[in-house]
């Protein structure tokens, strides 16, 4: 048995969960991408089946929510993001009458199913833009945002799309362009039209009536454009946030038309790219009705240049210092939510560790150091075993649009050389957290019976679920740990942050306190020993949780140097 599970099963003993506060405030919450987590009928693609039989899997981690990617019908040109109809499920992943098995199942084992909501923009197959495009008088015209083209036949502005290209398609039906802030197959919603945002209301009431906990919100700061930049004299440029101050409106009302007068303990929480601390003050002051949390994107794009798949080195302090100032910005009002690595992001043990010699430890230590910020983390499935990027040698072998068309552009359009483009594909690309969840070291790491969508990591003879929970050093019993943890203690959920050595290019040390009781972590986020002297006195302190065994060697003080990888939490 290693320290860490010895010591857990103390952890807690002194502190008592707080009440009078959010049940999320003490969540921690697990993402499912369905297509990559388990296939129960052979088709190479997960679906709620195979979901379903993971239950028990996610209960015993002890997460309090899933939330699913999108699992509506929908083309799958961006794998859901996508969708042509909002009230069913896509055929693919299985049925409405399954979706409320699942529900009633998840709910069973005491787990809240949490929604993608994907508003700010539809498929193009969707009805309502079938409808809005086959006329310009067509009752739903104005639901998504037409212009045509500049006197000069030029585009209405220079917003690029964030998957390449411009922003803006020529739909030959009418001659006129349609805005898509995403690929050309997701036209954006009108949001200043009325009947767009009642139409959404009732959507999502509908699925609330049906039994779900919350809703995931897709790049919802986006709804509301900069409506001057679309129609300005001079073409903008690409870049910068098309936000439009109207969000807090928009916001404001979707609380009041959804979540006002329901009873049940629902989750709110905000993709927004591109804000500041002070916007997320406004979006989660609770006074103000709007989201319960959100997710930004500051310290992911830390380590991005002039694009994300210009990748820079790893920053330890910019990292460090852009959280804590999260941290203290929401930390009188406002909450945050803690993540490292999503769908839509490189595993975070690959990008922020050492994914090879030192995968349990460095996967443990970013377990331990974003847990213990205040806010509700979230977990990406396979994140709980120390799942990695997958590194595939060819470009054909990557799916997703995201990088299939920067590569087409960079090397196509702008003759970049393809090993470059192909090597920031391989490190930031999407498809890395999209490989199937490794299961076991079976054919197709037991996700499917058939050909995976996407290649299985052919490390998962190794890193698998089987494998890990088998293991004395268990990334997923860490996980576990740290789950039980912020259940139980209120200065893990609640308490102050505060964070010590900022400029420390290797060490990640803070506390935590809430009345009288002080927790302290301090990590090594390198590869070579460290043997400056910790930032607090711990003689006295009591280990609560680390990711080595104590020092056997009696003499040796056990504080005096921090192993490769290696993470405490102490109690002082
Ligand atoms: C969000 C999603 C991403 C998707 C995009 C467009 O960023 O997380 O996966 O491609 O929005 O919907």
């Amino acid at each position: 048995m290693t320290t860490s599970a010895r010591t857990a099963g103390t952890a807690t003993s002194e502190s008592t969960p707080a009440t009078g506060v959010p049940w999320w405030t003490s969540a921690v919450v697990y993402q499912v991408y369905p297509r990559s987590f388990a296939d129960s009928d052979g088709d190479g693609i997960g679906d709620l089946g195979g979901i379903r039989s993971k239950l028990d899997y996610l209960a015993e981690l002890g997460v309090d929510a899933v939330w699913l990617s999108p699992v509506y019908p929908s083309p799958q040109h961006d794998n859901g993001y996508d969708i042509s109809d909002y009230q069913d499920i896509e055929p693919v992943f299985g049925s409405l009458a399954e979706f409320d098995l699942l529900l009633a199942e998840a709910h069973e084992r005491g787990i809240k199913i949490v929604m993608d909501l994907v508003v700010n923009h539809t498929s193009d197959e969707h009805a309502w833009f079938q409808e809005s495009k086959s006329s310009l008088t067509n009752p739903k015209r104005d639901w998504y945002w037409w212009r045509k083209p500049e006197a000069n036949g030029s585009l209405p502005n220079g917003w690029g799309s964030a998957f390449s290209g411009p922003a803006w398609t020529l739909d030959p039906t009418t001659d006129e362009y349609y805005l898509h802030l995403f690929a050309r197959q997701q036209p954006d919603l009108n949001w200043e039209n009325a009947e767009v945002r009642q139409a959404i209301y009732s959507m999502m009431n509908w699925w609330l009536d049906r039994g779900v906990d919350g809703f995931r919100m897709d790049v919802i700061n986006y709804i509301a454009k900069q409506a001057e930049l679309i129609d300005g004299p001079a073409p903008a440029t690409g870049g910068g946030s098309p936000m439009g101050p109207q969000i807090h409106d928009f916001l404001q009302e979707m609380h009041r038309e959804v979540f006002d007068g329901r009873t049940g303990q629902h989750l709110t929480v905000g993709e927004m790219p591109g804000v500041s601390t002070d916007d997320a003050l406004l979006f989660t002051d609770p006074a103000r009705r709007e989201v319960d949390m959100i997710f930004q994107f500051e310290h992911v794009g830390l380590d991005q240049g002039e694009h994300k798949f210009d990748v820079l080195p790893r920053n330890l302090p910019a990292l460090k210092q852009s959280l804590s100032r999260w941290q203290e910005r929401l930390a009188a009002t406002g909450w945050n939510s803690l993540y490292l690595n999503n769908h839509d992001q490189p595993r975070l043990v690959s990008r922020f560790g050492n994914d090879t010699s030192l995968r349990y430890e460095s996967a443990t230590l970013w377990a331990l150091v974003l847990h213990l910020h205040r806010g509700t983390p979230y977990i990406y499935q396979g994140e709980e075993i120390g799942m990695t990027n997958v590194h595939f040698d060819s470009i054909d072998d990557y799916r997703d649009l995201e990088s299939l068309n920067h590569y087409r552009e960079a090397v196509e359009e702008f003759d970049l050389d393809p090993g470059t483009v192909l090597a920031g594909v391989q490190t930031m690309g999407r498809d890395n957290a999209r490989t199937p969840m490794q299961w076991d070291a079976s054919a197709q790491a037991g996700f499917t019976t058939g050909t995976p969508w996407l290649a299985v990591n052919p490390n998962s003879d190794r890193v698998n679920v089987a494998a890990d929970r088998a293991s004395e050093r268990s990334v997923f019993r860490f996980y576990q740990q740290l789950i039980a943890l912020r259940h139980e203690s209120a200065v893990v959920a609640l308490g102050d942050f505060t964070l010590l050595e900022p400029d420390h290019e290797v060490l990640y040390a803070f506390t935590r306190r809430r009345g009288d009781e002080t927790l302290l972590v301090v990590a090594n986020a390198s590869d070579d020993p460290l043997t400056d002297p910790l930032p607090v006195d711990v003689s006295a302190a009591h280990l609560i949780l680390a990711n080595y065994p104590a020092a056997t060697d009696a003499a040796a003080p056990p504080t005096h140097t921090l192993r490769p990888w290696e993470a405490r939490l102490y109690r002082l």
